[in-house]
Parts: structure tokens; C-alpha cells; sequence
């Protein structure tokens, strides 16, 4: 294949044909045989059966054994009755469409801040409260830091007067149920937010500067158990061991696996923004997405989760995929499975590092089915300035981005893995580094796959995760 980076960066349909936004699939259907190249570690792998691999699953989900049984249509008759429900369905879209469009997705109105907004003040100005929403975050360690409207600045909380309830109601705050477990840590910091005596709606309204703090110490919080998961791994191995990546999701639109995803938080999945785009009807709307999680074969599907709300990165940009980021709230919290460890605010992945990429994408570039077990395969952390260097990705690198794999070749994630967690393991636990979005090709030699950097937008995650709360009765759609 001839498709030599030049240093300006791609036009929107060499990007999109390259890394197939997954609702459409263009380039699964229009890659030839000719471009099959394999790059996962080779070894024959189940595939999806998918005979009419075209055909959009007739009907959702009964039985697990049902769930990807793919339905063919032929003879005349069967056209017939397709042509008529296609003229029903048509006539339907433009009688009731632009109603049911305006009630259904809608996007959420933009945040209105009078110009005396205060943030961090715990004192919600905005309309929806954004003012109030990038005020905690964690450090080293999980340090608790916390800013007020006085400091201006992140500084780690006083462990005097701390307790579960005070535990419980951050983490809430920041869009986990509970917290999970609170420590205490010496600090060399000369100041701190003490506890105020009271725990007032949130935890930048109950704290104050202060110079002193007893001992030094402060609070350490976790507001999941996340990153240890339970199961074994097969060495060598490239299906993946159930129970070794338990916050693996996979995302069906309109029930076909579509993206890959990650559960960071009971109520919240991390995907990529690329997997809802704009020109795919219905893809950013919640009512045609089903998540499964903890999953290791589509032919095996627990019960899935319903989505009740899509939040894209503001600044996504399909052309140069930036900031390819999404949360997906679900509509009920995911019970009994372990998310993965968001990283910390200064934590570091260095370049060089063996870190790991997992999903249910295409097994060879070119297949037009994505697998039916889930796949795994370690990849190394490429250093940016590398990554954009003339010979691999020519500037197309931005800071909010992280590439992984092998410059040799080889080793990537591809069409169907986006969204998907490319994970860290640091002292025994794993953290999400990236999230899984574009590439020239898959696995091919200097074409490393390109990840979103997380540890660069934990505001934003932080930020929605809490929003989401804090303007729960805005997301109600009224009509
Ligand atoms: N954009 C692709 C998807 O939608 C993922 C591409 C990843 N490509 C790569 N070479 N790592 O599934």
C-alpha cells in the first residue's frame, strides 16, 4: 500500500477511510483482499460468524444464543417485503423524524455563566454548573487536592476531621457512588484545605486555607476498587483470559459491535468521540447503543446496559482526530465488575514502557468481521516526538494523543478496537493510558496505532463525570 504521510495533515476522507468511524463501516466493506495484512499476533482466531456480514441484525437481542445470529435475505418476495418496510420506515422518518430527533437528541444547551461567576466557590453559577465542576482532582498516591475560589490552586486536604461520610459525599460529588477506600499521607506541602466543621453540599464549599494541619497529613482517596482484576492470564496467549480485563466494554450500535470502551466508574464508560459521527443517523443517540461489559466472546453476551447519555469532547475534531474522547453515562450502575484505575494528574507513562491494548476489532486489516473473542496484545509506548517525526506520523501528533506499538510493525490494535483501553500496569495496578483511535492501516511498519492521551484530559473526565450529577434534571428532555 502507497500511502506515504506527507507533512500536511490528512484530508477528513483519507482520515476517515483509514480509521473507519465504526457506525459506517466504509473501509471494513470497501478494503480489498489485496490489503489484508495480518499484524495481531498470527494465530488463527474465531471469527464472527457473518455470512451476510452487510445486513444489519434483524432484531434485538433474546437469548444469549441468538444474540450474533446474522439474518440472510434472498429471493424476490423477501425484496418485496424489504422495499415495502423500507417505504413504511421513510415515510415514518419524515412524518415523525424531525419531532422525535428534536426530543431525543437534542444536544444538551452550552453552559451560560454570568460574568460574576465564581469558581470553585461551591456556589453553582452557571447554568450548569460548570463553574464548580474542575475543582478536585488526585495527585501521587491519590492524594486528595482541592481548589477553592481563595487558593486558586490544587492543595492536598487535611486528614483532621476527615471521615467515611466526608469520604463518600467527594466521591459522589465527582460521579462514583461511594468512596472505597481513604488513607493518609505525609506532605511536605506548607498549606492545606482543612475540613471546615460541617460538610456543606461539596468539598471546595467545606474547606479552608490553612498553614498548619496536624502531623502533616493528609487524605489519600480511592473512589473505586479499580485495576486488579481477578482473573489469570494465558501467557503467549492473544484470545484474552476471562476476568483479565474486566472493564472491557464492548459497544453495540443498532446490535452490532461497533467500539471498543472502558468502564472507569459504576455509572461512566470511556470511549472515543469518533465512534458517534455526526453524518451516521442515530449514532448519537443514546436509545441505539447497548454496552456490554466484561466480556471475552460476542457469543456469550451478558446482560447489557443501557446508555442514557452520549457526552462528546466539545473540541473533537474528526479531521485530525483530536481530543477523540466520550463518556457514555449508563443508565443504571454496572454491579459487580471492576473499572479501570483513572491515572493520576502528574502520572507519567514513559516512553518505552510495555503497556497493553484490548478489544474486538478486525483480526487482519480488511476483514469485514469484527472477532468474536476478545483480543489482547502488548504494545510499547512510542515517544511523541518520534511518533511525529517525518518517516512515521509527520506533525499529525498532538499533545492529546499516544502512540503505541511497534515502529517494526506488527503489533496493533485496528477498525473495531477504537474506544478501546490501551492500559499501564504501576505497582501492581492497571491505569488507562489511552484510548484507542486512529492509524495508517494496522500494524504496518512505522504506522504505530494512535491513542488518546488520558492523563491530558482527566479534567474533562473529571469535569462531565461531575456535571452529569450536579445537572441531573437537565438531562431530562422535555418536549
Ligand atoms: N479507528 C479505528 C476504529 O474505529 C481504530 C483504528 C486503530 N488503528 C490502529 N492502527 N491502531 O476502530
Amino acid at each position: 500500500m502507497e500511502h506515504r504521510q506527507t507533512e500536511s495533515p490528512p484530508s477528513y476522507d483519507y482520515v476517515m477511510n483509514h480509521n473507519t468511524p465504526p457506525p459506517s463501516y466504509p473501509s471494513l466493506e470497501t478494503l480489498s483482499a489485496t490489503q489484508v495484512q495480518p499484524y495481531y499476533i498470527p494465530q488463527p482466531v474465531h471469527q464472527t460468524p457473518a455470512p451476510c456480514a452487510q445486513t444489519i441484525p434483524a432484531q434485538t437481542v433474546r437469548a444469549s444464543s441468538q444474540r450474533n445470529k446474522r439474518y440472510c435475505f434472498g429471493g424476490s418476495s423477501v425484496t418485496a417485503v424489504i422495499v415495502v418496510l423500507v417505504v413504511i420506515a421513510v415515510w415514518i422518518g419524515v412524518r415523525y423524524g424531525p419531532s422525535l430527533w428534536a426530543l431525543t437528541e437534542k444536544e444538551t444547551p452550552p453552559d451560560t455563566c454570568p460574568p460574576s461567576s465564581v469558581d470553585c466557590d461551591g456556589k453553582k453559577d452557571c447554568s450548569q454548573g460548570s463553574d464548580e465542576c474542575r475543582c478536585v482532582r488526585f495527585g501521587a498516591a491519590n492524594e486528595l487536592q482541592v481548589m477553592t475560589s481563595k487558593t486558586k490552586s490544587f492543595l492536598p486536604v487535611c486528614a483532621q476531621g476527615w471521615n467515611k461520610d466526608i469520604a463518600d459525599q467527594t466521591c459522589q460529588q465527582l460521579g462514583f457512588r461511594q468512596s472505597y477506600e481513604v488513607g493518609f499521607l505525609n506532605t511536605s506541602s506548607f498549606t492545606f484545605q482543612s475540613l471546615n466543621s460541617q460538610f456543606t453540599s461539596t468539598i471546595q464549599a467545606s474547606v479552608n486555607t490553612s498553614t498548619s494541619c496536624p502531623g502533616q497529613q493528609t487524605v489519600s482517596l480511592q473512589c473505586s476498587k479499580c485495576g486488579k482484576p481477578p482473573g489469570s492470564r494465558i501467557i503467549g496467549g492473544n484470545a484474552a483470559a476471562d476476568g483479565q480485563w474486566p472493564w472491557q466494554a464492548s459497544l453495540h450500535f443498532q446490535g452490532s459491535h461497533t467500539c471498543g470502551g472502558s468502564l472507569v466508574a459504576p455509572d461512566f464508560i470511556i470511549t472515543a468521540a469518533h465512534c458517534f459521527p455526526k453524518g451516521t443517523t442515530g449514532s448519537q443517540l443514546p436509545s441505539n447503543w447497548k454496552v456490554y461489559i466484561g466480556l471475552v466472546s460476542q457469543l456469550q453476551l451478558p446482560n447489557p446496559y443501557n446508555v442514557k447519555q452520549i457526552i462528546l469532547h466539545q473540541n473533537y475534531d474528526p479531521a485530525s482526530n483530536n481530543n477523540d474522547i466520550a463518556l457514555l453515562k449508563l443508565s443504571k450502575p454496572a454491579s459487580n465488575i471492576q473499572p479501570v484505575c483513572l491515572p493520576a494528574f502528574d502520572q507519567k507513562f514513559p516512553a518505552g514502557k510495555k503497556c497493553w491494548t484490548t478489544g474486538f476489532g478486525v483480526i487482519r486489516q480488511g476483514d469485514d468481521s469484527s472477532s468474536t473473542l476478545l483480543m489482547e496484545v502488548e504494545v510499547n509506548l512510542i515517544d511523541s516526538s518520534v511518533c511525529n517525526s517525518y518517516s512515521v506520523y509527520g506533525g499529525r501528533i498532538t499533545e492529546k494523543m499516544q502512540c503505541a506499538g511497534d515502529l517494526k510493525g506488527g503489533k496493533d490494535s485496528c477498525q473495531g478496537d477504537s474506544g478501546g483501553p490501551l492500559v499501564c500496569k504501576v505497582d501492581d495496578k492497571w491505569y488507562l493510558a489511552g484510548i484507542t483511535s486512529w492509524g495508517n492501516g494496522c500494524g504496518k511498519p512505522n504506522n504505530p496505532g494512535v491513542y488518546t492521551d488520558v492523563g491530558q484530559l482527566l479534567m474533562w473526565i473529571y469535569g462531565k463525570m461531575q456535571l452529569s450529577l450536579i445537572c441531573h434534571s437537565l438531562h431530562h428532555k422535555r418536549v
